[in-house]
Formats: structure tokens, sequence, C-alpha cells
């Protein structure tokens, strides 16, 4: 059985939860396919967002599976280009998910961008950053969220990809401090400032592409690969990716891995109990020559660029 955790507001979150961000806009038919294997898997948790063009499929998976409502965790995030409207968006996203409620409703980035086309299939987003102190900031849109948590549409309100910076902008004005804060996290980016400072503020930390991402010609990740994980995986008779999951929930982070393969999303969802030394030598794994902090920026994949926003301009 999977660990839950608990997060601030009191409610209870499976530590493991399928990350339905299928690599590129939608998804459809594979989507609810993954949702269908992973709910029969033991999956009780799904991680979608308004902007990964699915969450259409999820909630048919959910619905379809025969699984009570109450048993499913089921997150969904605010759009850059919604920020000016968050009540509408949020109803939309739980018309379009249609599963009765939403239990987490994250900002999905500290940045509003000015509404937009998007331009199908390609995604092109054509909208324009909002500047720091234009509205709505980060801080307008949250507020914006706190009064759906205060209205009882939503259980918990929390953020994605905010910094220590932007979370020490965000906090004074916090009537609810976020429940948790999504990042890309795994052992070449682990998030120890990070995951101290949103401990020292109640917030959990849920870790996104826990298992870095393949590279660009298809082969797992570069830590996959590395000496200390397959030592570990070997004294534990488990898989590189179960120990980087494992390592992941044992010390204390959400995990949302993505998977469409039957046999892959059992193993990330089959932890092993690492030793105290085994953690410590993947808590120092990117600390190597190698070890790339973020396997974005590695692939030169700045989400901002798409949006002629980069992480500079959002105060990273
Ligand atoms: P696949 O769906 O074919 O299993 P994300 O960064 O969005 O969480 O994506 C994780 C990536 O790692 C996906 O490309 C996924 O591909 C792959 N993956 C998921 N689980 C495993 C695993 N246990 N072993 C190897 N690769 C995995």
């Amino acid at each position: 059985d999977i660990p839950l955790f608990t997060l601030n507001d009191g409610t209870k979150i499976p530590s493991v939860g399928m990350g339905c961000f299928m690599g590129e806009i939608g998804g459809g038919q594979r989507v609810y396919q993954m949702c269908m294997n992973a709910l029969k898997c033991g999956y009780r948790h799904f991680d979608t967002a308004f902007g990964y063009g699915n969450e259409e499929w999820v909630g048919r998976a959910i619905r379809e599976s025969g699984i009570p409502r109450e048993e499913v965790y089921l997150t969904t995030k605010l759009p850059n280009h919604h920020h000016h409207k968050v009540r509408e968006s949020f109803e939309e996203s739980l018309a379009a998910l249609n599963c009765g409620y939403i239990d987490l409703y994250l900002m999905h980035w500290p940045q509003a961008v000015a509404e937009h086309d998007v331009d199908w299939p390609n995604f092109r987003l054509t909208g324009k950053a909002v500047a720091p102190n234009e509205h709505p900031t980060f801080i307008d849109t949250y507020k914006e969220m706190e009064k759906l948590l205060e209205a009882g549409k939503v259980k918990s309100i929390g953020v994605s990809n905010f910094s220590i910076k932007t979370l020490n902008e965000l906090l004074p004005h916090c009537k609810f401090v976020p429940a948790t804060n999504q990042v890309e996290l795994h052992p070449c980016l682990p998030q120890h400032e990070l995951k101290t400072f949103c401990e020292s503020k109640g917030i959990l930390l849920t870790a996104y592409s826990p298992l870095g991402r393949p590279m660009t010609d298809g082969t797992p990740p570069i830590f996959f690969r590395h000496e200390t994980i397959l030592s570990v995986a070997e004294k534990k008779n488990a898989t590189p990716a179960q120990v980087v999951v494992s390592w992941g929930v044992q010390r204390g982070t959400v995990v949302v891995p993505k998977s469409e393969n039957v046999e892959r999303m059992k193993q990330n969802i089959t932890l092993v109990k690492l030793l105290d030394e085994d953690m410590d030598a993947i808590n120092n794994l990117h600390k190597q020559p190698g070890m790339h902090r973020s396997l974005l920026a590695y692939h030169n994949i700045d989400p901002g660029n798409m949006m002629g926003w980069t992480y500079a301009d959002m105060g990273w």
C-alpha cells in the first residue's frame, strides 16, 4: 500500500501519483488507457493540468473504473493564461474532469500570461507575460484560489514551480499556506534548499519528473545508469526507477512519475526501503561531474521560451 502524507490543511495525499502529462499536449485515448491501467495497478492519485489538454480523459477513466470517487486523489492546475479568471478556469476544469470534485488545485506557474490563442495541435502560445507588478500578480491569483477554498469548491490549494524567492514574496499575503509546491525534482535536482524551506513553512514538496526525463535519443535519464543507483538497485533486487521513486518518498516528497507501460507503472508504486547510507549517497549524487542540475535545462527545453518569457523573467 502506498503511504499517505498529511497536508497542512489536514487532508491526506497518496505519496505516489500518476503524472498525466504525455510529453505533448493532449493524449486522448492514450491518457484514458494509462489511467485505467494505473487504477487497476493500484494508483489512487492522478496529477493533471488544464494545460495538459487531457482532463476530460483522466476524469473519464476515474469515472468508468468503478472505483469510488473518494478513494481517488485528483489534482489539476490553473494555466498561466487564466490567472485573470481563476474561478471560471476552475469551473472549466471541474466540468472537463466531471468527477464531482477536485482534491487539489495548483497554480501551474508563478507567471500570468495575457490571454492568448493556442495553435492546436502545435500548442504555440502567442500570449505575452504579465510584468511582475502588473495585475494579476501571482499574489492576486493565489488570493482568488483562496476564495475557492473558502467557498468549499476545492479541498486543497497549492502552487507549482515556485522558488524560495517567489514563495517568500507570496507567503506574507497568504491566508492559507499552500498545501504543496510541485517542482521538478529528482537525483540530479534534489532541491535540498527548497525542501528545507518548504518544510519550515509546512509546505509539502511534490516531485514532477521524479525519474528525470529520458535523453533525447530515448535512453533513460543519466542517473539510471549511475553506479550508485545501480548498486543500490542490485542490493534491493529492484530497478533504478524503484530506487529513485523510493528515495523521493522516503525523504518525504510526493512523487508523480508518468508511465504508460504497465510493468513500469507497477514498478513505480512498488517502493523499497533504503538504508540511510544509500539515501545519503543519492542525496549527494548531483554534486558529481556530469550530473546535470535540471534535465529540462540539459535538453535546452525552457518552457518559458515557448511563451517569450524565461525562468529569469519569473524571478528564478
Ligand atoms: P513510459 O511512459 O514509456 O514508461 P515524466 O518525467 O513525465 O514523469 O515521464 C517519465 C518518463 O520515464 C516517461 O518517458 C516514461 O516512459 C519513463 N518511465 C516511467 N517509468 C519508468 C521506469 N520504471 N523505468 C524506466 N522509464 C520509466
